[in-house]
This record gives C-alpha cells, sequence and structure tokens, in this order.
C-alpha cells in the first residue's frame, strides 16, 4: 500500500477522471515552478528539500539538547504562535500516549492574551522543575513576546542566573530581539532557515526540539519526509497523490464548494486538524479567494455537526483521513447476559467499528451532495507522520499556485498586526487615524 492514498471511491460521482486528467498540463507548469522556484513566494521554497538537507550535527545538536531537557525537567513551555508551536502540537498529540503517560509535559503559552491563562500557568509551574522553549522567527510577533517576558521574569526571580541554561530560543541566525536577546544573554539557540515560513517550519528546529523532548523519534519523522520528499517530486496525477488531492481540491473549488472540511476518526488528531487549518488557510485565503479549512474528529461530531454536513447547505466537500493499520487491538468482549445486544459486535476490533463508521458516514455524507475525498495512511508512526506533514505541504503549494495565489505570504495577517502595534501605541507605528472608541 502507498504511504498515503487517496481513494477515489467517494468522489467518482462528483468528478469524472477525465475532469482530473484535464488538469494534468497545469499541474506540470506549477510542478516547474515549483521545483524551477520561479513562482510567486519563491524565496521561502526551503521547505522543499529541508528534510533530506538537514546537516546530521544540527540533528545530533537538538537530539542531545532535548534528552537533557528531558531527563532533567518536569514541564517544557513552548512559547510560539502560529507556524511557531501548531506543528508540534499536532505531531505530539498525534504520537504520544493520550493520558498523562508522559515522562515531561509540554504546555503551551505565546497564542493568546489571556491574563487568565497566563495565571494559571504561573500557578501551575510553582514548584516545578520547569524549562522554556522561545520560537519566533521575527522575534517581534507580540503574544508570545509578552508571553516569554513574564514567563522570563519568573524564571530569573525563581533559578536566579541560573535561568539562563533553562531557556532555548529558535529563531533566525541574525535578526530579531529575540536574537538579540539570546546572544545577550548566551542562551542556548536554534536557527530557523529564513528560506521556510513559519507555516512549513514544523520539520525543521521548530518542531523538531519540542518533539525530541516530547519523546517523538524524530529521525523517523524525518525519515518519513524524506520518502515522500522523493516520491511526491513526480509530476503525474497518476503517480502523485499530493497533487491529485490539490486538484481534486481546485476542481470543487471551480464549483462553487468553498468549505473544506477535514475529518478523523481518531481524536489524536484534533491538533493535527489545526496545524492543517493553518496551512491551508493561510496559504490559499487571499486576494478574496481561498476555500475555508474546517475540521471535525468522527465520531464525536457525528453527533453535533454531522447533521448540518449531512443536510445543510450545500457548500462543503469533506476530506477523511484514516489510519488503515491499527497496532491497538483493542477488541469488544463478549458478554453473557448481552442485555445491551451487542453480542453481534463482540470479537471485532473498535478500530474495524471505527473504519465502519468511517464508510458509513462518507456514502451517508455522499449521498447528501458532499464530495469526500478520502486519504489512507498506511500507519499511525513517527514515519507515516513525517510523510503525511510533507504530503501536506507540497498539496497545499501545488493547490495554492493553481489558484493564483502566492502560498507563502500572509498579508492578512500583517495588517492586523499593525493595527494592533498603532492602537497599543508602539514607537515607529503612530496612529493615523483615531481608533474606533
Ligand atoms: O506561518 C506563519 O508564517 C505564521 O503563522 C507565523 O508562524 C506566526 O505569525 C508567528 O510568527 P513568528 O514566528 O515570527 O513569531
Amino acid at each position: 500500500m502507498a504511504i498515503v492514498k487517496l481513494n477515489t471511491v467517494y468522489i467518482n460521482r462528483f468528478i469524472e477522471k477525465e475532469e482530473i486528467h484535464a488538469f494534468q498540463d497545469f499541474v506540470e507548469v506549477v510542478h516547474d515552478r515549483i521545483h524551477e522556484r520561479t513562482g510567486a513566494g519563491s524565496e521561502y521554497l526551503g521547505w522543499l528539500d529541508w528534510p533530506s538537507k538537514m546537516s546530521e550535527a544540527e540533528l545530533e545538536r537538538i537530539e542531545a539538547t532535548a534528552e537533557s531537557i528531558r531527563n532533567t525537567m518536569d514541564v517544557l513551555i513552548v512559547v510560539g504562535i502560529g507556524g511557531s508551536y501548531l506543528g508540534a502540537k499536532a505531531i505530539k498529540k498525534l504520537l504520544r500516549p493520550s493520558f498523562g503517560l508522559d515522562q515531561i509535559q509540554i504546555i503551551y503559552a505565546g497564542q493568546n492574551l489571556s491574563s487568565r491563562y497566563m495565571e494559571d500557568l504561573l500557578s501551575y509551574i510553582k514548584g516545578k522543575n520547569v524549562a522554556v522553549n522561545v520560537i519566533s522567527k521575527s522575534g517581534t510577533t507580540t503574544e508570545p513576546a509578552i508571553a516569554f517576558r513574564t514567563i522570563r521574569k519568573w524564571m530569573y526571580d525563581t533559578y536566579g542566573e541560573q535561568a539562563a541554561e533553562r531557556i532555548f530560543v529558535t529563531t533566525d541566525e541574525s535578526e530579531g530581539a529575540l536574537r538579540k536577546a539570546t546572544d545577550k544573554n548566551s542562551y542556548t539557540s536554534f536557527e530557523i532557515p529564513r528560506d521556510i515560513g513559519g507555516r512549513y517550519s514544523v520539520l525543521t528546529a521548530v518542531g523538531l526540539l519540542p518533539l525530541a523532548v516530547a519523546g517523538v523519534n524524530i529521525r523517523e519523522l524525518l525519515r518519513g519526509a524524506v520518502q515522500a520528499e522523493k516520491e511526491l517530486a513526480n509530476p503525474s496525477l497518476e503517480e502523485n497523490d499530493a497533487y491529485l488531492y490539490a486538484a481534486y481540491r481546485q476542481i470543487l473549488n471551480l464549483r462553487g464548494y468553498s468549505m473544506e472540511i477535514l475529518a478523523s476518526y481518531e481524536p489524536a488528531m484534533s491538533d493535527f486538524h489545526e496545524w492543517w487549518k493553518q496551512l491551508f488557510g493561510e496559504s490559499e485565503g487571499k486576494q478574496g479567494k481561498g476555500i475555508f479549512p474546517a475540521s471535525v474528529v468522527y465520531s464525536t461530531d457525528l453527533h453535533s455537526l454531522g447533521q448540518f454536513i449531512q443536510d445543510g447547505r450545500r457548500s462543503l466537500f469533506e476530506t477523511m483521513v484514516s489510519f488503515a493499520e491499527d497496532e491497538y487491538e483493542s477488541t469488544i468482549a463478549f458478554d453473557e447476559e448481552n442485555d445491551d445486544g451487542l453480542n453481534y459486535l463482540a470479537d471485532k476490533t473498535l478500530h474495524e467499528v471505527n473504519m465502519e463508521a468511517l464508510k458509513a458516514s462518507a456514502l451517508a455524507h455522499m449521498e447528501g451532495g458532499v464530495p469526500v475525498i478520502s486519504l489512507e495512511v498506511e500507519r499511525m508512526d513517527d514515519f507515516h507522520t513525517g510523510y503525511l506533514i510533507y504530503f501536506f505541504m507540497k498539496a497545499c503549494a501545488m493547490s495554492a499556485y493553481l489558484s493564483g495565489v502566492n502560498p507563502f505570504d500572509q498579508p492578512g495577517v500583517e495588517l492586523y498586526k499593525q493595527n494592533m502595534f498603532e492602537l497599543l501605541g508602539k514607537p515607529g507605528y503612530e496612529q493615523k487615524e483615531k481608533p474606533i472608541k
């Protein structure tokens, strides 16, 4: 089986094979633009060959640092926002145990401006052995900068000068406020390559350091991504399912399907959905274009949003992600009494029942007029996750270029940042107009 396979069984009714074939020439043009680095934003294509290019020395340094944090700390606080933390959170949740069985706890800060969240966090870490990994490419994003200032003060108040040994910085090699603070205080630091944007950066130190601390096998993760890098460099829609996925999305988009719901049957995928939403939302949603990315976890959401998806306004399509193999073999027991009438399921695995739930909902949604793209991943492990991450990044670049936008900028996000600087009176950003009271 392919590592990530697009199964067309639930989409064939909506899109004919000929329509897909008609896209091949267009896909080849975009493929050349990506690989020859001639498209808009091509200065941010560093992620394309990063998995095979990443240096062994850098990997070893990340592993060694992670090992020492893992063995000596109770908690690692990851401070970052958007592409600077979503990937690590996504993969950690997917690959580590669901219920607090980890050697070290990873908690997150810098994604909100909630005083309650910050005060709860400071109360929680009291008396614990704490390290911080602050991650910001620009080094100037307000939310993580404020969180880092607050947590750093707590660290120095608590550990004195030794706090510096517990602070790990991931940022640009030479620019930004965070780089300055790092050099001044001799914090251990890792670089975010200049040619890799936030939402494409999870396979750099941005994601790898916290993931290695969490106990993820980052070598396997990268090995999966290297395999994807090789296999998904093929321009043929027959052989490259990342491009096939991008082509289906854009054909649906042209037909007026303006919302895509990523659906998983695995609660551990919920943070992965958030990473995926940022990747596609920030890459494609510009110039009045884009497919709005939403997500659901089934069966949970079959009992909340299921009604709307089945029968509500018809402007959405679904992409279902499933894992073919299951290592857990949790089975449903036979019960002599059979009061609940479930003996017809006795000895089936939960995974088998879950996969039937997938088929049942895919068929139902298809009947309800929802095109369903099915992405089947062989297994849920480090290697396959690395492959899946690269798969979506490659699909996203193709899809955004097919729709005529630059996949690598985010001008809309910048505007709110500028407004906030003006409203808060940051020097150099004096207000041009009076803000609305
Ligand atoms: O994908 C992106 O580029 C953004 O989501 C950034 O990651 C996010 O805005 C955080 O930026 P920075 O890492 O500069 O603090």
